[in-house]
């Protein structure tokens, strides 16, 4: 039996870590077996990424790392859902497409360059859900758990958000409002699994 991968995006504080985990429950209420993963993964080159090994390196750079850890996650997605696992993922390619081409701390790389390295590495996602959220808000809720990323400037997350809202539209994701209350994101998320037959 073949599983399915479930994406989850959005900028830095817009909830996706309670959806995934309320996505998780739901699953498992239905019996289905289900790992949840995200990205950067907790492997060696996503934790590379994560202590900030390689020191203050241009978007062009960062996408390249990001690009290398999801290459070698998207072969565990991929043995996952062969296996029949539900496999809910915070964070995938949509995420490099968003933030990297925002420029910080250097130029931003071209977004049809973004796209021909993910392209031939990542698994296309059966639903791919985009929490939208206003900056603002996501930024109240990230100083309430403290440790900002260099990611974590209102400023910036606005263009990010907006990539996210172009990228959604083109590829049909699925947009929810990060700013309603998680039980009803989560209600609205199921409606769609429901509609796509999935469950
Ligand atoms: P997290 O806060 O969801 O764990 O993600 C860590 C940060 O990494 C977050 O601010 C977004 C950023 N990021 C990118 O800029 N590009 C990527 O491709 C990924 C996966 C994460």
């Amino acid at each position: 039996m073949s599983g399915m991968f479930i994406v989850v995006e959005g900028i830095d504080g817009a909830g996706k870590s309670t959806l995934c985990q309320n996505l998780r429950s739901f699953f498992e209420s239905e019996g289905l077996p289900v790992v949840c993963t995200e990205e950067p993964t907790h492997d060696e080159i996503g934790m590379f990424i994560r202590r900030g090994e390689a020191g203050p390196v241009s978007p062009t750079a960062e996408s390249l790392l990001f690009a290398a850890d999801r290459a070698v996650h998207t072969e565990k997605i991929r043995e996952w859902t062969s296996s029949g696992k539900v496999v809910i993922c915070d964070r995938y390619y949509a995420s490099t497409l968003a933030y990297q081409a925002v420029p910080l701390g250097g130029p931003a790389p071209d977004r049809d360059w973004l796209e021909a390295v993910n392209g031939p590495i990542v698994t296309e996602p059966d639903i791919t859900f985009l929490l939208d959220a206003d900056p603002q808000e996501s930024m109240l809720r990230v100083g309430r758990r403290g440790g900002r990323s260099k990611f974590e400037d209102e400023e910036y997350l606005g263009k990010v958000r907006e990539n996210y809202l172009r990228i959604a539209h083109e590829r049909g994701f699925i947009v929810l409002d990060g700013n309603s209350p998680p039980s009803e994101v989560t209600s609205e998320a199921k409606r769609a699994i429901e509609r796509k037959k999935v469950v």
